[in-house]
């Protein structure tokens, strides 16, 4: 039963993905990255790399980004020590010829807790442009540099389906709230046996009142044989 509810819960946090592939025509995206990393409410930005979505439908994509020198390491460090943002730029350009863009930010010390790891995620409408950039780094907020210059990160694509955006962490809230219930015993079922079974006794009466009635002699002899030997 539990591994049949893990299932389920795998199957539904797999739809975000599953819709992401769901896409009737395909195209690409060019991302250029520029980020700021001085602590000035005005941002300076400066080249960090690009990103090549060849494919949005299977979000198939490359990445070069150069390192941070150690001055920009320093400036990271500075925007992390004040607990300010370290901001990206995504200029993307797509198969369309359309040219939109973004901006996004993560507390600097979190890409200090993660070594520099970032999660990109680009967001699409139905017509496979884009509507949205994330940046997510996971992670835990450090104030040690890292022990890498290089940036790993990772890309998603996500395109919503035709109809309505499914909820799924509604929906799996909904599922964890009822296994609760249940297993406080709330939604158990009072119902008497009769009220329960009764789709089963039915049928199995019916079955013996007809067999009965399809062969009464044995029925009568049976009992008049068990009066007969008292
Ligand atoms: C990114 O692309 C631009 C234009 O295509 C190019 O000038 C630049 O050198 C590229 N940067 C990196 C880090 O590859
Ligand atoms: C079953 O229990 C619920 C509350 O626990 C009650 O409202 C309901 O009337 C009960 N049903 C029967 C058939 O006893």
């Amino acid at each position: 039963m539990n591994f049949v509810y893990k299932g389920f819960i795998l199957l539904f946090s797999l739809f975000p993905f599953i819709i992401g592939s769901e896409l009737d025509y395909d195209g690409w995206l060019q991302i250029r990255l520029y980020h700021a990393l001085n602590d000035n409410p005005v941002a300076h930005f400066t080249e960090r790399g690009n990103i090549t979505v060849s494919s949005i439908r299977n979000g198939v994509s490359s990445i070069a980004q150069a390192g941070l020198d150690p001055s920009q390491l320093t400036a990271m460090k500075t925007l992390a020590n004040n607990g300010n943002k370290y901001r990206l730029k995504a200029v993307i350009r797509t198969s369309s010829g359309s040219e939109t863009t973004f901006l996004t930010s993560v507390p600097a010390c979190h890409l200090f807790g993660t070594e520099l790891e970032d999660i990109l995620t680009v967001w699409l409408d139905i017509a496979g442009e884009p509507i949205s950039v994330s940046q997510v780094s996971p992670g835990p907020c450090m104030l040690n540099l890292p022990t890498t210059k290089m940036w790993t990160t990772s890309v998603q694509i996500r395109s919503p389906d035709a109809g309505p955006a499914p909820d799924t962490a509604s929906y799996i809230t909904k599922i964890e709230n009822e296994k609760a219930a249940r297993e406080r015993g709330e939604t158990k079922d009072n119902r008497s046996f009769l009220a329960k079974y009764w789709m089963y006794i039915v049928p199995a009466l019916i079955f013996v009142v007809l067999t009965s009635a399809a062969n009464p002699d044995a029925a009568a002899g049976g009992g008049g044989g068990g009066g007969q030997r008292q």
